[in-house]
């Protein structure tokens, strides 16, 4: 086992303490309280410290509680919960990753795929359970008060984007021929497990997230998406190289390549490059330099740190989500 220092045990705190400032602080009371808890714990704070560095994510840590059924409760009775449970705990932490399907990402992907003409193959990158490949199947609403529905009519799934700036808010849905994904451990949404693990993503307190995840779930089982399991760097080629000369070929994702190392990044922002596709990348700010850097000068940030770009030229900042758009 690693030897634990001071500095080990500070790091974790200091992880649990901005994750409940800057991520849980008004979108989940429950998280905010817990993650609080936890950063003033040197108990649960050493346990946490003992897991691997990529697994001790707040996000994947509280998700193991909560598919493992931690009851809603203050911070005390959390920490009490954690050490009684922390073998069952550390199983779930040490065998799955942090997944989370948001198809309230695809309301900011549509804005730039429904300026495609012609039929488009999407394929996704870090598809997880594939659920951000149908945003022509959602239904999607701007600003409170601007709607696109999917042709067919309204859908059980509704994403809402508040935008600022000239965005170009779609009048149409993209017209998707095929849906492919990859990723390392792709879920399925046809097994309960992965299901209540996917539902186990979703903090507490956004039951609006758990019925949409749900409704999308439906609609993937109705029209399934090819997904291959595997890296993303090792596939992109042959899923790209397959699509047919008359459809255009558009690799999407949203919140993977932070995952993957320098090199890995590196190598995907070579083959985006060269591969005959465009490129929709929706990322946290500092995962490609290159495309941060292109970010009009003035505008180096924004409080929604993510980056929208298109074909490797930033476009807009969204938040992590997709319920926020601000077009550059
Ligand atoms: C946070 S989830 C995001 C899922 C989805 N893109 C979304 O926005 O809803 C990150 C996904 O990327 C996958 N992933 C991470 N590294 C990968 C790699 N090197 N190759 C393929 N998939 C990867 C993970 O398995 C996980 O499903």
């Amino acid at each position: 086992m690693r030897p634990l220092d001071e500095d080990s045990l500070l790091s974790v705190s200091a992880r649990f303490a901005d994750f409940a400032r800057t991520e849980a602080y008004g979108n989940s009371d429950q998280y905010d309280t817990w993650c609080r808890a936890v950063a003033a714990d040197r108990e649960v704070c050493r346990l946490i410290a003992a897991l691997p560095p990529q697994k001790q994510q707040p996000n994947l840590v509280l998700a193991a509680t909560r598919y493992l059924g931690v009851p809603a409760g203050p911070g005390e009775h959390f920490l009490t919960w954690v050490r009684e449970n922390w073998d069952a705990v550390t199983e779930q932490i040490l065998s799955r990753s942090t997944q989370t399907n948001e198809p309230g990402r695809t309301a900011v992907q549509l804005t730039l795929l429904a300026q495609i003409d012609g039929p488009i193959a999407l394929i996704e990158v870090g598809a997880s359970a594939g659920l951000c490949l149908y945003p022509d199947r959602y239904s999607h609403i701007y600003d409170g008060d601007v709607r696109v529905d999917p042709e067919r009519g309204p859908s059980p799934v509704v994403t809402r984007c508040e935008t600022r700036g000239d965005a170009p808010i779609p009048t149409r849905m993209p017209e998707i021929v095929s849906r492919t994904g990859v990723d390392l451990n792709p879920l399925d949404v046809n097994d309960p497990d992965d299901m209540r693990w996917l539902h186990a993503l979703i903090w507490p307190g956004q039951p609006e997230r758990d019925e949409r995840l749900d409704a999308a779930a439906a609609i993937r089982r109705a029209e399934p998406a090819h997904i291959v399991a595997g890296d993303l760097n090792e596939h992109i080629e042959a899923l790209v190289d397959a699509v047919p000369d008359d459809v255009t070929a558009v690799v999407q994702h949203t919140a993977v390549l932070a995952y993957l190392d320098q090199a890995g990044r590196d190598r995907f922002f070579g083959q985006m490059s060269r591969l005959n596709c465009h490129w929709l990348s929706f990322e946290g700010l500092h995962v490609f330099p290159q495309i941060d850097a292109t970010v009009p000068a003035g505008i180096r940030s924004d409080d929604d740190r993510f980056v929208v770009s298109f074909d490797g030229v930033a476009r807009a900042f969204a938040s992590p989500h997709g319920t926020r758009l601000r077009w550059l």
